[in-house]
C-alpha cells in the first residue's frame, strides 16, 4: 500500500487537507498517439496510482487480449480506450484528466494533435500553465512540432518539456537526442519560449517516467514526473495590478451592497484605493466578505465579496482596479484570433464578444494577415476558416476594461459567440488598443432630427425590404414610394441592383460580400433616417444577422421589416431576368434559394404573402401602417 492510500484510510481529514493545499499545476500534451502520447499519458496515471480497480482489471485483460506488448501492460489501450468514446461524437471537446502526487495535483489536458483539431488544442492550452512536446527519436522536430508549439506560444504558454520519445530506438543514442534539443531550442526561442527542458524518454518501457533511467546516463536532469512536481507555476499573478471584474452585484437589503468575483490578479486589503471601470469612478475597499467571515486580505484566485466606502454605481461586467494601476479601457483593439466554427469568420458582422464577465456586440475587420500555423508565413487573405488563425481589428460596440494578453490570460483572452446560436465560433487575444476611434467623435450639430421633422411634417423610418430574387421587393417598394411621394413624404429608395451599381461596386455575392453589402446600406439607411426621411431599401439581405444589425442602427420603432414571401417555385418560374436558369445550370454561383441560404425573418412587422395579396394591396396595407404607426399623418 502506497503511501497516500495508507492515509486515506487512517487519517481522511487529514488527506484532504494536504490534498487541497498543494499546488496544481495544468498541463497540455501534445503530439500524435504515434508519438507515443497515449502511452505516456497512461503511464503517469499508472504510476501516480490515479486508476481505478476495475479501470486496471480492464487494462491487464486488455492488454493481454490486444495489447502489443507482449504479458505487459499496454498502456496506449488505457488513453485510447477512454478517447474512443468521444472519438465517436461530432465534435471532439478536450478531454481533461486529474491526477495526483504527494508534491502536487494535475491537470492534463488530451487533445488530438492533428491540424484539424487545432481548435481543441487551442481550447486545452488557454488555461495550461506547460506544455509536453513530444517528438518521436527517430524523427525530430515534424512540422506538426512546430505547430503545436506556435499554438502553446500563442495562447501564453512559457514552458515548455520537449519530450523525446522512443529513444530505445535509437539506441539511447546521446547524438540523436542531443541534436533533436538544439534544433528545438533554437525554434522555441524564435517563439519568445525560453523555458524548455528536454527529457529523454521511453514511454513505453517507463525510462525517465518516474525514476532517473539506467540507459541514459549521460542525462542528468529530472524525471518527466520529477519536473512536472518541481517546476515553478507562475505565481505572479499576485504580484500584479488588482483586478476583479465584477460577477454579481449582492444586494439583499437596503443595507449591503457588495460586489462579488474572481480576483484575476493582485491582492487586495480593506483600506485599498480602487478605480472602477469603465466609469473611472474612485473609492476604498470597506470589507472583504466570504461565508466563512470577513477576511483582512484576498489573494489572486480567491473569489469575494467586496463592499466600498462611497455609493458608486457598479454592475456586473465592471472590472474592480487598483487605483494606482488601472486595466485599460478601448473599444477597438488588434488581436489574435482563432477560429472556430464550420462557417467562417465574416468579417463586419456583429457578433458577441465576451472577455471576463463583460459580454458585448463586436464587428470583427477582415484579417490584417492569416498566419499558416505550419511555417509561420504570414499570409494574405479575406476571411478566416474553421482552425485558422489570423490578426484581425476588433470593433465593440462599448469600452470594456482589459490588459494585454501577454499580461493578462484572464483580462486579454475573449471567445466569440455567435448572435443567433450562441455558439462559440472563435478565441482570440487582445494585443493592445487601437487609438484610431477614441479620436473620432459623433458630432453634435444644431440642426438635428426633431428639427427636421418638424419641417418634414412626418417622421423618418426605414422600410426595409426582404426576400428572394424576383420576390417583388423593388415593385412593391416602388409603389409604396409613390404613393408617399403623393402625400408629401420626404422619402428615398435604396434598390438591390442601382447600388450594386456604385457604393458596393466592389462586391459580389459571397456571404462575406453580402454582409458588407448590408452593412453598407445600414449605415446609408441610418445616415437617410437622421437627414429625416423615409428610406425603403430593396434587397435580398438574406441573413438575419445583418437586418438585425441594420435594426440596431436606428431607433427602436423606426425599423420597420417587410418580408415579401414569394415561394422559391414562383419566382423561379417567373424568372425575370434568367437568373435562376442560369444558377441552376450552374453557370451562377451562390444564387440565393439555390446554392446560398436565405434565412427567413422570424417576426418581420410586415409579412406580405405575394400568392394572396398583388403588389398595389401589398403597397396599400404597408402605407396604412405607417399612418396607423403615426410615422406619416393619416392618409384621408
Ligand atoms: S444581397 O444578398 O446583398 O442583399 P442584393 O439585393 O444586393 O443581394 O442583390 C440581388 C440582385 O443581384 C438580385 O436581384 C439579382 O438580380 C442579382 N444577382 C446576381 N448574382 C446573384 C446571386 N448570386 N445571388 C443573388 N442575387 C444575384
Amino acid at each position: 500500500m502506497d503511501a497516500q492510500t495508507a492515509l486515506i484510510e487512517s487519517d481522511i481529514e487529514r488527506y484532504l487537507e494536504l490534498h487541497q493545499n498543494k499546488s496544481l499545476l495544468r498541463f497540455i500534451t501534445c503530439g500524435s498517439v504515434d508519438d507515443g502520447k497515449s502511452t505516456l499519458i497512461g503511464r503517469l496515471l499508472y504510476e501516480s496510482k490515479s486508476l481505478l480497480d476495475d479501470q486496471l482489471g480492464a487494462l491487464d485483460a486488455d492488454s493481454k487480449r490486444y495489447g502489443t506488448q507482449g504479458d505487459a501492460l499496454d498502456f496506449a489501450l488505457l488513453v485510447d480506450g477512454l478517447s474512443a468514446e468521444r472519438e465517436q461524437g461530432i465534435t471532439i471537446d478536450v478531454a481533461y484528466r486529474f491526477f495526483s502526487t504527494e508534491k502536487r495535483k494535475f491537470i492534463v489536458a488530451d487533445t488530438p494533435g492533428h491540424e484539424q483539431y487545432t481548435r481543441n488544442m487551442v481550447t486545452g492550452a488557454s488555461t495550461a500553465d506547460l506544455a509536453v512536446i513530444l517528438v518521436d527519436a527517430r524523427k525530430g522536430i515534424l512540422t506538426q512540432t512546430r505547430r503545436h508549439t506556435y499554438l502553446a506560444s500563442l495562447v501564453g504558454i512559457r514552458r515548455v518539456v520537449l519530450a523525446v520519445n522512443k529513444l530505445d530506438l535509437v539506441d539511447w543514442s546521446h547524438g540523436v537526442f542531443a541534436g533533436i534539443e538544439r534544433a528545438y531550442r533554437e525554434f522555441a526561442a524564435r517563439l519568445g519560449i525560453a523555458h524548455v527542458v528536454a527529457i529523454p524518454l521511453s514511454a513505453l518501457r517507463g525510462d525517465n517516467i518516474v525514476e532517473p533511467s539506467g540507459n541514459t546516463p549521460w542525462y542528468h536532469g529530472p524525471s518527466l514526473l520529477q519536473h512536472l512536481e518541481q517546476v515553478d507555476v507562475d505565481a505572479h499573478a499576485e504580484a500584479g495590478p488588482l483586478r476583479l471584474p465584477v460577477q454579481w452585484v449582492n444586494r439583499p437589503d437596503h443595507n449591503f451592497r457588495g460586489f462579488s468575483g474572481r480576483l484575476l490578479g493582485g491582492r487586495v486589503k480593506p483600506g485599498d484605493a480602487v478605480r472602477v471601470l469603465p466609469s473611472g469612478r474612485q473609492s476604498h475597499v470597506a470589507r472583504i466578505v466570504t461565508q466563512d467571515g470577513d477576511l483582512a486580505e484576498a489573494v489572486s484566485g480567491q473569489s469575494v465579496t467586496l463592499t466600498l466606502t462611497d455609493e458608486i454605481d457598479v454592475s456586473r461586467g465592471d472590472v474592480i482596479c487598483a487605483a494606482d494601476d488601472p486595466a485599460g479601457l478601448a473599444d477597438q483593439f488588434e488581436a489574435h484570433l482563432v477560429w472556430m466554427a464550420e462557417q467562417p469568420l465574416l468579417p463586419g458582422r456583429s457578433y458577441l464578444v465576451k472577455l471576463g464577465a463583460s459580454t458585448v456586440g463586436a464587428s470583427i475587420g477582415p484579417p490584417k494577415y492569416l498566419i499558416d500555423v505550419n511555417t509561420l508565413e504570414h499570409l494574405a487573405a479575406k476571411t478566416l476558416q474553421l482552425n485558422e488563425t489570423g490578426v484581425c481589428t476588433l470593433t465593440l460596440d462599448r469600452a470594456i476594461a482589459f490588459d494585454p494578453y501577454a499580461q493578462s490570460r484572464d483580462m486579454g483572452g475573449f471567445i466569440v459567440i455567435d448572435r443567433l446560436s450562441h455558439q462559440t465560433v472563435g478565441a482570440g487575444m487582445l494585443h493592445f488598443a487601437l487609438r484610431r476611434s477614441q479620436n473620432i467623435h459623433w458630432q453634435a450639430l444644431e440642426v438635428d432630427k426633431p428639427a427636421r421633422r418638424r419641417m418634414n411634417g412626418h417622421a423618418p423610418c426605414v422600410l426595409w425590404f426582404t426576400g428572394l430574387s424576383g420576390s417583388g421587393k423593388s415593385t412593391i417598394a416602388n409603389l409604396v414610394e409613390r404613393r408617399l411621394h403623393a402625400l408629401g413624404t420626404r422619402t428615398y429608395l435604396l434598390d438591390g441592383d442601382n447600388v450594386r451599381h456604385g457604393l458596393s461596386k466592389d462586391l459580389g455575392f459571397t456571404a462575406a460580400d453580402r454582409v458588407e453589402n448590408i452593412r453598407r446600406i445600414g449605415e446609408v439607411a441610418r445616415l437617410m433616417v437622421d437627414a429625416g426621411l423615409v428610406v425603403l431599401t430593396a434587397f435580398i439581405s438574406p441573413f438575419r444577422s445583418e437586418r438585425e444589425l441594420a435594426r440596431g442602427m436606428v431607433e427602436a420603432g423606426e425599423f420597420v421589416e417587410i418580408f415579401v414571401d414569394t415561394p422559391l417555385a414562383e419566382v423561379e418560374r417567373r424568372d425575370p431576368k434568367g437568373l435562376y436558369k442560369k444558377a441552376r445550370q450552374g453557370e451562377l454561383k451562390n444564387f440565393t434559394g439555390i446554392d446560398s441560404p436565405y434565412e427567413r425573418p422570424e417576426a418581420p412587422e410586415l409579412h406580405v404573402d405575394t400568392t394572396r395579396i398583388d403588389a398595389e394591396q401589398a403597397a396599400d396595407a404597408i402605407v396604412e401602417y405607417l399612418a396607423q404607426r403615426g410615422i406619416i399623418s393619416a392618409t384621408h
